[in-house]
């Protein structure tokens, strides 16, 4: 199959790629956090291809992106105050709730789960594609991480091309993602908030949102790399996942890298360092361009800084040590 290449401000374009979608097509989509791939989210067979081309056990269930608010109240069966005070503060944006699926989301989508997780991304062209699919009668975008599974996800049109061309119909490009990691993954279907994933919207941010309403966040249980039951817990949540294909070793300080580096090429091996801008935002915007800039490289061993556990720092780590983990 021949992948097109759609641009993401060009509207024929993005009608294009609604046609493709609503056809049964896969497309895949900017978002501020990762490209996703995309299939319509109401069509079990279109959803059935996503699994296929990422290689992805069934049972690993896919995040729905709708245009508003509104579109995503209608995917719940019991939309909790919760997911409201989240999706009214920082939609459009970064933010994914976990909700009680209602009738109109496909048991496909969600991997036969009661639940399914809703976000509305930040990214204009996609967001004037989802509105599109709304009116032609679809309930949303199915979309993973644009990328095999397993692999790092991608952060530029050219890495979909790259890792996944010849088995999608078309990638609409909307440039380099701003944010650069997947987003935070909240489940509202509490009485307290948790968070599944750590990402741009940071723990601070969700529960000073949630605060005014009286509404506790909690952390997931077996943070920081700690394996997890794949049937039971979210593969974003994996020991190992995010992984470049070069061994990663990560370290707390900038002393104990230069240590291992020495200690590596006394041995005669071929060291790369992962870049660690000055900044939270810089690393997360480049870490997965330069996860893969130095996986081509082909050294022996690839070493990384992590950032303090803080913050945005937080969901850094959180990648960093799920990419270092030992497969
Ligand atoms: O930023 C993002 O979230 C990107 C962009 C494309 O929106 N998407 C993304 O999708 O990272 P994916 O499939 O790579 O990761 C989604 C995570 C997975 O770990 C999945 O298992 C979890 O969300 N998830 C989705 N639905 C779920 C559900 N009903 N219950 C538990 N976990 C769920
Ligand atoms: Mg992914």
């Amino acid at each position: 199959m021949t992948t097109r290449l759609l641009h993401a401000e060009d509207h024929g374009d993005i009608e294009h790629a609604a046609q493709l979608l609503i056809a049964g097509g896969l497309v895949a989509v900017p978002t501020e956090t990762v490209y996703g791939l995309g299939a319509d989210a109401s069509n079990p067979v279109a959803v059935a291809r996503i699994f296929a081309v990422k290689g992805r056990p069934a049972n690993h269930p896919l995040i729905v992106h709708v245009a508003d608010l509104d579109h995503a109240r209608r995917l719940s069966s019991d939309w909790s105050a919760s997911a409201e005070v989240l999706g009214r503060t920082y939609w459009p944006g970064p933010a994914s709730v976990l909700t009680p699926r209602s009738a109109v989301v496909p048991l496909e989508v969600t991997g036969g789960r009661q639940t399914v997780v809703v976000r509305v991304p930040r990214h204009p062209g996609t967001l004037r594609l989802l509105s599109r699919l709304h009116d032609l009668g679809s309930c949303g975008l199915a979309a993973p991480s644009a990328n095999r599974f397993g692999a790092i996800s991608p952060t530029t049109a050219e890495h979909v091309m790259t890792d996944l061309a010849e088995d999608i119909d078309a990638v609409l490009d909307g440039g380099p993602c701003d944010v650069g990691l997947e987003s935070t993954i909240i489940d509202c279907t509490g009485d307290t908030a948790v968070i599944l994933r750590p990402g741009a919207i940071t723990h601070d941010a969700v529960s000073s949102a949630l605060a005014e309403h009286g509404i506790a966040v909690t952390k997931r249980q077996g943070q920081d790399g700690e394996s997890t039951d794949t049937a039971a817990i979210a593969p974003g949540m994996l020991r190992s996942h995010y992984a470049p294909s070069t061994r990663l070793e990560v370290f707390e300080s900038d002393a104990e890298l230069v240590e291992a580096r020495r200690r590596h090429e006394d041995r005669g091996l071929k060291v790369v360092v992962v870049p660690r801008p000055v900044d939270d935002f810089d690393y997360s915007r480049s870490l997965y361009a330069a996860l893969r800039e130095c996986d081509g490289r082909h050294g022996d061993v690839m070493l990384a800084l992590l950032p303090e556990d803080d913050g945005l720092g937080t969901a850094i780590r959180d990648r960093l040590l799920r990419a270092s983990a030992e497969r």
